[in-house]
């Protein structure tokens, strides 16, 4: 149990990969106001945060802290559709922030390790930014109109996340790599960007965290210790279940991918730990429980019993 005196907390993209993880940590600690959009969840509101009347209904609510996760997290869409990433990503964060100040709420707004140009790794709170992409781009704006609304916010910068996939929240970096190495055909991996995979539950705690110690405010970086390529991801993957892994190869590039990415983004923790922080694990000790855990979507996607 946590000593959590922070009253109601309001949660946005609670339907999403992070905002799930969060409510289940905080589900029995805190009255919780869950926030969806797209996904007409029972005990969930259900909003657009980029309409005008949706942030009325939303200012109408009753919250005393706002965890904010809502945005358009791939850099591939934002690459090619900057109005609705600068809305979602930029100007929303700054309407929650004046909301938030106008309350005398405390502000948790989750931001990006792609605010960096991803060539002089780890980064610290205060290393300049200059993101690479459009993603980038918009969180580094909404990072800024949050800070201007409120500056008592804490903006949390994070790394590349995993979880437990299920049918309505997938993770999309973990179902690559288990899709990489269970479907047995070749396959290229990226060898060529480094990434700090987190677990969701990690930055969960962090969150936890956040909302117990007030005090904190500014940038905050959550990172984790250990980089890894996707032919990486993969391999380890593949090392836990005892799959062979042969038919992974490693690629200098993705042609998929329409955003470039920064090469190696390292957050460095050290705020984090010396402000007594639950400093995220690296992902080598998370992943064998996260794998046990993965049968079901395993059997969902056909690849029960296969090696
Ligand atoms: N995933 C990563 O690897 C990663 C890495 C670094 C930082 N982040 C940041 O972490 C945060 C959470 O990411 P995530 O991976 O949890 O994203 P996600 O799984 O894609 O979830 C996005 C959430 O935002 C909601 N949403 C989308 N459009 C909305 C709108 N117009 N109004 C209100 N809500 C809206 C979605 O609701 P519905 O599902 O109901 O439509 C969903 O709950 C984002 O700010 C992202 O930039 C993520």
């Amino acid at each position: 149990m946590i000593d959590m005196k922070v009253g109601r907390v309001m949660v946005t993209g609670a339907s999403g990969l992070l905002g799930s993880a969060i409510l289940r940590r905080l589900q029995g600690e805190a009255d919780l106001l869950a926030l969806s959009h797209s996904q007409p969840l029972p005990g969930f509101m259900a909003v657009d945060l980029a309409s005008e009347p949706d942030r009325v209904r939303v200012q109408a609510e009753a919250w005393d802290a706002l965890v904010h996760c809502a945005g358009h997290r791939s850099p591939d869409f934002c690459e090619t559709h900057r109005e609705e990433a600068f809305t979602l990503n930029a100007a929303v964060p700054g309407y929650l922030g004046q909301m938030a100040r106008m309350r005398g709420a405390r502000m948790i707004h989750i931001s990006t390790d792609y605010v960096f140009p991803g060539t002089h790794p780890p980064y610290k709170e205060g290393d300049p930014c200059r993101p690479v992409n459009i993603y980038g781009e918009s969180k580094l704006e909404g990072e800024i109109r949050v800070a201007e609304a409120c500056p008592d916010a804490c903006i949390l910068r994070i790394g590349a996340l995993y979880g437990v996939p299920s049918v309505r929240v997938p993770s999309p970096m973990l179902e690559e790599g288990l899709t990489a190495v269970l479907a047995g055909k070749p396959v290229e991996q990226d060898h060529g960007i480094k990434r700090y995979p987190l677990l969701v539950d990690d930055v969960a705690e962090v969150v936890c965290f956040l909302l117990c110690h007030p005090e904190v405010g500014g940038v905050l970086h959550a990172g984790s210790g250990k980089a890894v390529t996707r032919y990486e991801w993969a391999l380890l993957i593949g090392k836990i279940l005892g799959c062979d892994t042969r038919h992974v190869k490693a690629a200098v590039s993705d042609p998929a991918r329409r955003a470039p990415r920064p090469p190696d983004a390292g957050l460095a923790a050290g705020r984090l730990r010396d402000l007594g922080g639950p400093v995220p694990c690296d992902c080598d000790k998370a992943l064998p429980d996260v794998l046990a855990r993965c049968s079901d979507w395993a059997a969902s996607h056909g690849f029960s019993g296969r090696k």
